[in-house]
């Protein structure tokens, strides 16, 4: 694999928590490539570092010791602006809790990206428009509030929210955990939409069906991947 092809290089990261005097190492030692383009799941128990890995490599939270390369560009050199800013620009998150803003309507909610980037109103509601129909929604959720709309809509919501930038990769944190299996299809299948059109997705999830729709099944276990594994499409859950 080229350098260039990466969008993400995890190399032999470590993370220790310090609460009190109590350390947890939640990440000992992961190194993980991301081909752009890619559609990348992470499995793995309660508590096996899953969080903690994506938070590093959403420029979240920095670690302990090892890199995390974006984009070819060594995030450790980054200073604390600088590194909020390249986030903005390259990451795209969706939650298992959506994390949409109620008080404001599914139009606002989808913007949020773009508001700090000094974008034209006018621009950045064609681009909030591009977004929602992307991912499948419809123009009459626009001027609703989040809390108007079905689990499975939100969701979608959040997943346009996240891709309205266009960021090299979307990361997503069990994001059918709080869906009833008609909408975790929909979510998967707008995934699966969003990578034929060449967009970089890593998906952290504690379903089989949901891993089994990506190309590749990294583990977790105790901080360290422990497997990586060949996904059997025939068990993802939006061809059965
Ligand atoms: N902010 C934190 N402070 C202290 N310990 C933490 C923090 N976040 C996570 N941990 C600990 O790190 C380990 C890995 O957590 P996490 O990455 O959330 O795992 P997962 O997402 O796989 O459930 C766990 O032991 C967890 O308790
Ligand atoms: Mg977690």
């Amino acid at each position: 694999m080229g350098e260039e092809d990466r969008v993400i290089r995890v190399e032999d990261v470590y993370k220790v928590y310090v609460t009190g005097s109590v350390a947890t190492w939640a990440l000992r030692g992961v190194s993980l490539s991301v081909r752009r383009g890619a559609f990348v799941s992470i499995m793995g128990p309660s508590g096996s570092g899953k969080t903690t890995l994506l938070n590093l490599v959403g420029l979240l939270d920095r670690p302990t010791k090892g890199k995390v390369f974006i984009d070819g560009v060594d995030t450790s050199r980054l200073g604390d602006r600088e590194l909020a800013e390249f986030r903005s620009r390259k990451i795209g998150f969706v939650f298992q809790t959506f994390n949409l803003v109620n008080r404001l309507t599914v139009l606002e909610n989808i913007e949020l990206p773009l508001v700090a980037r000094g974008l034209p109103r006018e621009e950045r509601r064609r681009m909030v428009v591009k977004a929602l129909l992307r991912v499948g929604g419809e123009l009459s959720w626009l001027s609703k509030r989040p809390n108007q709309l079905s689990g499975g809509q939100q969701q979608r919501v959040a997943i346009a929210r996240a891709i309205v930038g266009s960021p090299s990769i979307v990361l997503a944190d069990e994001p059918t955990g709080n869906l009833d299996t008609a909408s975790a299809r929909v979510v998967v299948n707008t995934f699966l939409e969003l990578n034929k059109l060449g967009q970089t997705i890593v998906v952290i999830t504690h379903n089989p069906e949901v891993a089994n729709c990506s190309q590749v099944i990294h583990v977790l276990r105790d901080g360290r991947i422990v497997a990586v594994l060949e996904p059997d499409p025939g068990r993802c859950l939006i061809y059965r």
